[in-house]
């Protein structure tokens, strides 16, 4: 595996490795992506193999320019185009007709395909060297946290990727927003970094699917994902830490709180070995940020148990409790 910077001639590298068919992991905006030619059967189906990932769940290609949606999608619905227009590039990914040439692997044989424009420069411009679209899941084994910095990719997949481009930390932090738009109401399959207000503002009112454990509709609505191999239990976010101390706190334990003045001031926090912010100046931007990072940390720490508690749920803090949720252990 080759680390690379974002320089220029780095980016032209890592342009040529995609259209020879190599794997590259790439930075956006929201988490690193790991990157293969969308049109590259044999290249996607090593990044489901790299990733362990199930082929039913479909990838994300992406794109550089709003123009080059028209090679992957069959039809851009009116709600597309409009959405494309206000918040590409952007955390947004959309759900839109697929055109043939799109291989089936790429979008697990569903008639449709999931498009994003990322907001990272350092994306657009290896995707717009490349010449082509990248399919690009998120740098990680199947299931486990994302990666957002260049050094989580490098830990969590080392040489069975080709090519790693550091492009410093993620500035969203959590994945983008996923939303259908090929039926007559538009359907946020999954939370993300652009808020569900700010979709809203654009098209109008929208449908949020929500979590259940039927079967699945968007395969990256598994209930477990994003976690991490310590046990993390999740509370309300006036509960904790009341409900973990009648539930038993195992040892050592890191408690990770949305507001660190509240818990400063409860004597009942000392229950914990450690107690750590998401958000040290208090805003869900912060929080998202820092979340993978964080939790990425305390699995390498020592901690028998993580307990977290929930973030206020609106904007981006729904992106953020779903992917507490995700992370958590559940019941039964
Ligand atoms: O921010 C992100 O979205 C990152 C960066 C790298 O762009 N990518 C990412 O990819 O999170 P991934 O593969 O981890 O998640 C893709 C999600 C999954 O939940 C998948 O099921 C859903 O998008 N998806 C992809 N194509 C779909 C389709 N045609 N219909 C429904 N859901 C789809
Ligand atoms: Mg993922």
């Amino acid at each position: 595996m080759e680390l690379l910077t974002a320089r220029e001639e780095d980016l032209a590298r890592a342009a040529r490795a995609l259209r020879e068919g190599k794997l590259v992991a790439i930075p956006t905006e929201t988490v690193y992506g790991l990157g293969a030619d969308a049109f590259n059967e044999s290249a996607v189906a090593r990044v489901f193999e790299v990733k362990a990932r199930p082929t039913f769940d479909p990838l994300i290609v992406h794109i550089a320019r709003i123009s080059d949606l028209k090679k992957v999608a069959r039809e851009i619905p009116v709600f597309a185009q409009k959405l494309a227009e206000k918040l590409w590039p952007g955390p947004l990914t959309m759900i839109v007709p697929k055109r043939p040439e799109v291989p089936d692997l790429v979008t697990a044989g569903l008639p449709t395909v999931a498009v994003r424009l990322p907001g990272n420069a350092i994306a657009r411009r290896i995707i717009e060297l490349a010449d082509t679209a990248v399919a690009a899941p998120s740098a990680n084994p199947f299931g486990y946290i994302s990666p957002t910095t260049a050094r989580h990719v490098v830990s969590m997949l080392g040489d069975r990727v080709d090519m790693v481009v550091d492009g410093g930390p993620c500035d969203v932090g959590v994945e983008s927003t996923v939303i259908d738009l090929t039926g007559p109401v538009p359907v946020v399959m999954r939370p993300g970094g652009m808020a569900v207000e700010t979709i809203e503002s654009v098209i109008g009112p929208v449908t949020i699917q929500q979590k259940h454990a039927g079967p699945i509709v968007s395969p990256g609505q598994t209930l477990s994902h994003y976690a991490p191999r310590t046990p993390l239990y999740l509370f309300d976010a006036d509960s904790l830490p009341r409900s973990a101390m009648a539930k038993g706190i195992e040892r050592p334990s890191a408690a990770l709180v949305f507001d660190l003045i509240r818990a400063r001031e409860l004597e009942a926090w000392h229950a914990f070995d450690e107690v750590i912010p998401l958000a040290p100046s208090g805003t869900l931007r912060e929080a998202a940020s820092r979340l993978f990072s964080i939790l990425h940390e305390l699995d390498r720490g020592a901690y028998a148990a993580i307990y977290a508690e929930r973030v206020p749920d609106e904007g981006l803090g729904r992106a953020i409790n779903d992917r507490l949720f995700r992370a958590s252990k559940k019941e039964g």
